[in-house]
């Protein structure tokens, strides 16, 4: 038996010592999580050729996110295939034919060259999800972890793991599809191939990539959500009303969306989450401090565009 099993050791670590000295050119994607992030991303990478399979807890869920998708599709041929709608349904039927969903995410680990997490903005249940993922995707296969995550530290994820040469942040933007940037993210322990491969990806779906150290809020979120929340105690002082600090912001620094309709646009829970994560991290940072106004709304459940009203009403 010792025998039958140490060639085997020794194939598995030499196909290990391989795979680290070569940057994986990453062709089969695995994207956990068919929510808002998770499709937009499964959908670009689908349409750029790369083979993917989009993961999550039930198929009536996957059934929406493929839907989903396939109605985000339509929108995009109809403007770049505006001239050739049969160029535009071939290039639908080619997407569509490279994405596969599934319930198992262990089950088609193996199989994958790049593993997306998009799933729900929580550091337990994530790091669950890849301490799991990661005992079946062995040491030897050279399979790379990335989370999209938005607020929480990219590092304390990839402890959760044995690869953390192979984790690294992908962080694109909503909604994925339009959004050009993707910020890639490495921690003190991703290897500059992983880094130049998550690089490479973003480049060959059609993205704009930016790195940045494992820093909260990365670039985008780190200037975006002390300037809002900048706003709100703003007129949490009564200096100015929203309406006129969001047509300040429009029309005098050129912003497409003043902050409150931002807020109410990105989910008022969804910032309080984030500030009050960088808050417990560095809780004498001015720039990281709570707002009663927004903790108030989120306690009435006033969350933003998705409940109907945030800081402004919606039909
Ligand atoms: P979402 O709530 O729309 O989707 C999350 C999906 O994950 C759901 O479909 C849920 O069923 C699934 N899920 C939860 N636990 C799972 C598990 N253990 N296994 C498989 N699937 C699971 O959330 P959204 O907005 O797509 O966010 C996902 C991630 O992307 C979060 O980390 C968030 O911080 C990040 N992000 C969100 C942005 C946004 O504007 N919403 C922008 C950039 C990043």
């Amino acid at each position: 038996m010792a025998f039958a099993t140490r060639p085997l050791v020794r194939a598995a670590s030499s196909a290990a010592a391989t795979a680290a000295a070569k940057k994986l050119i990453v062709k089969h994607v695995t994207v956990i999580g068919g929510g808002l992030m998770g499709a937009g991303i499964a959908q670009i990478a689908a349409a750029s050729g790369h083979t993917v399979v989009l993961v999550d807890q039930s198929d009536e869920i996957l059934k929406k996110s493929t839907k989903g998708i396939e109605e985000s599709l339509k929108r995009v041929t109809k403007k770049k295939f505006a001239d050739k709608p049969e160029a535009g349904a071939e290039f639908i039927e080619k997407t569509l034919k490279n994405l596969t969903t599934s319930t198992d995410a262990v089950a088609v680990v193996h199989s994958t060259d790049l593993v997306i997490e998009a799933i729900v903005e929580n550091q337990e249940i994530k790091n669950e999800l890849f301490k799991r993922l990661d005992k079946f995707a062995p040491e030897y296969v050279r399979t790379i972890f990335a989370s999209n995550t938005s607020s929480l530290q990219i590092t304390q994820l990839a402890n959760s793991t044995t690869r953390q040469d192979r984790f690294g942040g992908l962080h694109f933007f909503n909604p994925v599809p339009m959004m050009k940037l993707v910020e890639v993210i490495k921690t003190p322990m991703t290897s500059q191939k992983t880094f130049e491969s998550l690089v490479d990806f973003s480049k060959a779906v059609g993205k704009s990539p930016v790195s940045c150290k494992d820093t909260p809020g990365f670039i985008v979120n780190r200037l975006l959500v002390p300037y809002m929340m900048e706003a709100v105690r703003l007129f949490e002082r009564g200096d100015a009303s929203k309406e006129d600090i969001d047509v300040a912001m429009k029309l005098g620094a050129g912003y497409p969306m003043g902050p409150f309709e931002l807020l109410d646009y990105v989910g008022l829970d969804t910032s309080k989450y984030i500030i009050d994560g960088w808050h417990s991290l560095e809780p004498n940072n001015p720039l990281f401090a709570p707002s009663p106004l927004l903790n108030k709304l989120v306690k009435e459940k006033k969350l933003g565009k998705k409940t109907g009203e945030g800081f402004y009403k919606y039909k």
